[in-house]
């Protein structure tokens, strides 16, 4: 696997790759949600590129940039591994040789809700770094998670308003045996939290049972798992039903749906959802 430190040298490997080329963004510490998303390149492209970075921009003042672990050696083996072909693994200098100072913006009702109402700013940062890979990568097809449900919303928002010469493929979530979403951030948490945390998926799972079932009243759904949560000891930021295709609140049971949950537990903070 060839490793690309710089813009120069990852838009130089770009003239030599084959017909269809993928990009994979992360930000490392990769575990097998992310290395499923390379596999899904790998069957849609003839060459893979994956790139690592821990973009600055898309962290709160608060948020744990600076803790957020960095796990270079290993991610370069299990990318070896997984018959990954490129690395673009810029430093902060070489992805923002200046203070970025130009932004993407996404529409507020997309990216001021859910994880933008509690992480202000978050989705302008992860939309202005993935626009600017794709600049520097231009793949085909960039595959992104449906863990970050409303993060992946946005970027196919993003590519089809700026109508950008890519294909977004999404992947499903990658869970552990007892259905805790795979996140680096589970990396944080201790014996006990980790635990008590596939308690999310769990309530996730009932709800959408619930409403397969035809239940329609999703306000006292959501309001009785949220108190669940919050009998042990998490702290839920939202837990709630929407719309699929725009995140917005569904007027009837009819349209596709997704139940989206974000929560607190001790200082690390989970994020779920589960199609319906
Ligand atoms: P990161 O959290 O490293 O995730 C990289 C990609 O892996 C994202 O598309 C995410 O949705 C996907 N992913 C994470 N956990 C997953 C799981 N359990 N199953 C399936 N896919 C999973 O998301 C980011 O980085 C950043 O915001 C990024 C898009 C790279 C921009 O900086």
């Amino acid at each position: 696997m060839k490793i690309h430190a710089t813009v120069e040298s990852m838009r130089a490997a770009r003239a030599g790759m084959g017909a269809r080329v993928a990009l994979v963004p992360t930000m490392g510490n990769l575990h097998d949600g992310h290395i499923a998303l390379m596999r899904a390149a790998r069957e849609c492209a003839d060459s893979v590129v994956a790139s690592i970075f821990v973009n600055r921009l898309q962290f709160g003042p608060a948020e744990d940039f600076d803790s957020y672990p960095r796990t270079l050696e290993n991610d370069r083996a299990r990318l070896e591994a997984a018959g990954v072909e490129h690395l673009f693994a810029p430093d902060e200098t070489a992805m923002y040789p200046q203070p970025q100072r130009y932004h993407v913006d996404p529409a507020p009702t997309q990216a001021a809700i859910l994880e933008g109402a509690s992480r202000p700013g978050h989705l302008r940062g992860v939309a202005t770094v993935v626009l600017k890979l794709l600049n520097i990568v231009q793949p085909d097809v960039a595959l992104f998670g449906k863990k970050d449900y409303q993060q992946l919303m946005v970027l196919r928002n993003m590519v089809e308003q700026f109508a950008l010469p890519v294909e977004i493929v999404a992947g499903e979530t990658i869970r552990a045996a007892d259905g805790l979403a795979l996140s680096s951030r589970n990396g944080y948490l201790s014996a006990d939290e980790r635990a008590e945390a596939p308690r999310l998926a769990r309530q996730l799972n009932a709800l959408v049972k619930a409403v397969r079932a035809g239940e329609c009243d999703f306000s006292r759904l959501e309001a009785a798992a949220t108190a669940e949560l919050i009998a042990h000891g998490w702290l839920p930021d939202y837990f709630t039903v929407r719309r699929r295709i725009d995140l917005q609140i569904p007027q009837g049971c009819d349209s596709e749906l997704v139940v989206l949950a974000a929560a607190r537990l001790g200082r690390t903070r989970l994020i779920d959802n589960m199609e319906i």
